[in-house]
């Protein structure tokens, strides 16, 4: 098996489109699931939700697997008060975040420091509902942010905006209820740029033009290496 390795400093993302997993895994995908994640799976009523899922934990798994030296289907997950999962010991220290949108099923994992990541699909709420959702959920520098945003820029924004947030809430792990309105992300990262907030670092990915990602570590930005890789770099080809 090949051991993919992860230096103490360095994040790993892994972003792929799961419509265009190759045929040889597809058929392989469903044995990695848990029991659990088999009844979860199950209840997605749509198919394509079901398939984003199941390529989703499948690939943490597999990954997973890779970085820890084990076959991915027997790594055991527990999950935080909130539901942020992790692998249950002894699994060293490899964290990781997992995020899924449109195509896109984005990982990141990390040795030691706790991360986020967050994708989203800009197209499925008109920018009316964005503004409810924003007047609801963002601090309100952010909403003020957004009103000054030229019209036709403010559902992009929306969107960064909405990424950042949830990237930080999925390194913290204390779920979205009564936090995301809590702290502002802004002034936006600019591409490649770490921003602080609070304990975390921030920086934007890129995705596609109809997609906004974020990503969120613990700690300083200094020596921070972000490496991105994609499907053919996953080692499928052995299944
Ligand atoms: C995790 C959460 C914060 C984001 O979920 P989401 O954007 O809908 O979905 P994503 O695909 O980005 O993330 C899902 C993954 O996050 C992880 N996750 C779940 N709960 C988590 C938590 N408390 N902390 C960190 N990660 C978590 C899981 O790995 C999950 O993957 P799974 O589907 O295989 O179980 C979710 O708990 C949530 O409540 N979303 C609500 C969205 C919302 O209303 N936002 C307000 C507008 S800013």
């Amino acid at each position: 098996m090949q051991i993919f390795s992860l230096k103490k400093n360095t994040l790993h993302v892994w972003a792929f489109d799961w419509t265009s997993v190759p045929e040889n895994f597809l058929g392989h995908m469903q044995s990695f699931l848990s029991p659990d994640e088999h009844t979860r799976m199950a209840r997605y009523k749509i198919q394509d939700d079901r398939t984003r899922f199941c390529a989703g934990r499948a690939l943490l798994r597999h990954l997973g697997g890779r970085y820890l030296g084990q076959d991915g289907r027997t790594l055991q997950m527990s999950f935080g008060d909130h539901g942020k999962p992790r692998w249950q010991n002894p699994c060293g220290d490899l964290r990781f975040s997992l995020s899924h949108s449109g195509v896109w099923v984005m990982i990141v994992f990390s040795e030691r420091r706790e991360v986020g990541i967050d994708v989203q699909s800009i197209g499925r709420r008109s920018l009316l509902d964005c503004m409810k959702i924003a007047k609801h959920a963002f601090h309100p520098d952010e909403v003020d942010f957004l009103k000054l945003c030229a019209e036709d820029i403010r559902l992009q924004k929306f969107y960064e905006i909405w990424t950042c947030k949830e990237a930080v809430i999925k390194a913290s792990g204390t779920g979205v209820h009564g936090a995301m309105e809590k702290f502002s992300v802004l002034p936006l990262p600019e591409q490649k740029q770490w921003t602080r907030i609070s304990r975390w670092q921030l920086r934007s990915l890129d995705a596609d033009t109809d997609t906004k990602a974020a990503i969120v570590v613990e700690g300083d930005a200094g020596n921070i290496d972000v490496k991105r890789l994609s499907i053919a770099d996953a080692g499928l080809e052995t299944f």
